[in-house]
């Protein structure tokens, strides 16, 4: 088999549509907050224990990064973690290069992180982490030390040197970033002052609840119909707590649009996180007509649960609303699948930072569709999927690019469209999602290496 580049990968893995998928899982812990769990409770006075912590590469290694900071993070069973922290001793200097492997998150908060403290933080990351794009964060953070924020064009391996003697600041993102605002906010509860970040429109709020959960004062206001100005006074000191991890919306979401496609589909998804930073596909969704059962299951470190449950729908294309975009800016890659098999036109807009994620997922997202027989068209900040009403053909090869919800998604297109989907990789799944191939075979899924 050749893939669209014309070369012949070494070995495929292969999903066959199948009849009906079905069945109850439990959601995967969401991998924003076992990122921000693990590195806040490294920083806190005492002892902090996790449950449902997700065991994706991407978190182990924010774990290593915050041990290598003097923090003790050890296994107690599976998903229960429990970490000491340094508290007033603060982060100590490590003996090594901090590799955050494929993870944009674990980097980029542990960037804003160290700044504050006066220590040198060799980092590094994969390929793909080392082609994306980091000024975005060394730009505050050099205006954090008053200095001129130009800087040499910031990607990975590089040091960050830090100080004690950070200024807090105000800063407007130039981009819809959970990430730059954590890392700004992180930086803040080491600088002399009061941090703010104003977002013109919010995006996720994880590290924002999770601090309160900590015991650190955290402001949030509104800033017109879709923005947010978050302050942080620094100074704070975090206190050790005991948290359960609500299950992930994207990750969730493979599952979702699983159960929506298959011809015979009954999946029920279970303690998906309700956040409205975090739910716009599954709004969007709703919008192109699935029809999702929600059901309330209590809560989790703050967050609500719910259950949801996918059968299988008819979907029709939509275009999708541009204020949406930062609460499902991962899941573009499963819509875009979702897209294929709709009756009509879905059309993305206002998403031209999928362009720098684990991929460029605008092109990568429009490569997995054609080679898959669907009409489907880049656009600077988004894409267009002329739906086939009905199963695509499939037959094609996906190139992943390193990316996980590329993968994922090719997966989860071949089990309802009309032949088999192949993938050239899985490995990197493992990043966010280990248990994603068990997950669907466990609903009837028929995805294997060849
Ligand atoms: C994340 C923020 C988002 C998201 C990523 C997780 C986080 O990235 O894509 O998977 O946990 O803060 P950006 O901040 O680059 O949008």
């Amino acid at each position: 088999m050749i893939n669209q580049a014309g070369n012949v990968p070494e070995m495929v893995w292969t999903s066959r549509p199948v009849k009906a998928l079905k069945g109850n899982i439990r959601a995967p812990g969401d991998k924003s907050c076992s990122h921000r769990a693990l590195i806040f409770g490294g920083l806190a006075a005492g002892t902090s224990r996790f449950t449902g912590l997700l065991e994706g590469e991407d978190v182990l290694r924010t774990g290593w990064a915050m041990e290598a900071l003097g923090a003790t993070v050890k296994q107690t069973g599976p998903g229960a973690w429990e970490v000491i922290g340094v508290g007033e001793k603060g982060l100590s200097q490590p003996e090594k290069d901090l590799d955050f492997g494929n993870s944009g998150t674990g980097s980029r908060l542990m960037m804003g992180l160290v700044s504050g403290y006066p220590i040198n933080v060799e980092m590094t990351g994969d390929e793909s982490l080392r082609s994306r794009p980091m000024n975005r964060i060394l730009k505050p953070l050099r205006m954090m030390r008053g200095l001129d924020t130009a800087g040499p064009d910031g990607q990975l391996p590089f040091a960050i040197v830090g100080t004690e003697s950070l200024k807090a600041i105000t800063y407007v993102p130039p981009v819809a970033s959970a990430q730059v605002k954590s890392a700004v906010l992180l930086a803040g509860l080491n600088a002399d002052g009061t941090t703010i970040v104003e977002e013109a429109r919010q995006t996720r709020d994880h590290t924002e609840r999770m601090l309160r959960g900590f015991g650190v004062t955290v402001g949030t206001e509104r800033l017109g119909a879709e923005g947010v100005r978050v302050s942080l006074e620094g100074g704070q000191e975090l206190t050790a707590i005991d948290a359960a991890i609500p299950g992930d919306p994207s990750s969730a979401a493979f599952l979702v649009a699983a159960g929506i496609l298959s011809p015979q589909g009954d999946v029920m998804i279970e303690g998906i996180m309700s956040n409205p930073t975090r739910s716009g596909f599954y709004d969007v969704v709703n919008l192109m007509g699935a029809h999702l059962g929600a059901e309330e299951m209590g809560d989790a470190a703050g967050e609500r649960l719910i259950n949801v449950h996918a059968g299988s729908a008819q979907l029709s294309g939509k275009p999708v609303p541009e204020r949406l975009v930062p609460s499902m800016i991962d899941e573009f890659p499963i819509l875009g699948v979702l897209a294929a098999f709709a009756e009509g036109e879905t059309v993305v807009t206002g998403a031209e930072e999928l362009r720098v994620k684990e991929s460029d997922r605008i092109g990568a997202v429009v490569a997995m569709l054609r080679a898959n027989g669907v009409d489907a068209e880049e656009r600077p900040d988004g894409f267009a999927v002329q739906g086939c009403g009905g199963p695509p053909p499939g037959g094609g090869i996906v190139e992943t690019r390193h990316d996980h919800r590329i993968a994922m998604s090719a997966l989860v297109m071949g089990t309802a469209s009309q032949n088999p989907v192949s993938v050239d990789d899985i490995s990197m799944i493992a990043t966010s999602y280990p248990d994603f191939l068990s997950h669907m075979a466990e609903l009837g899924a028929d995805i294997s290496e060849g």
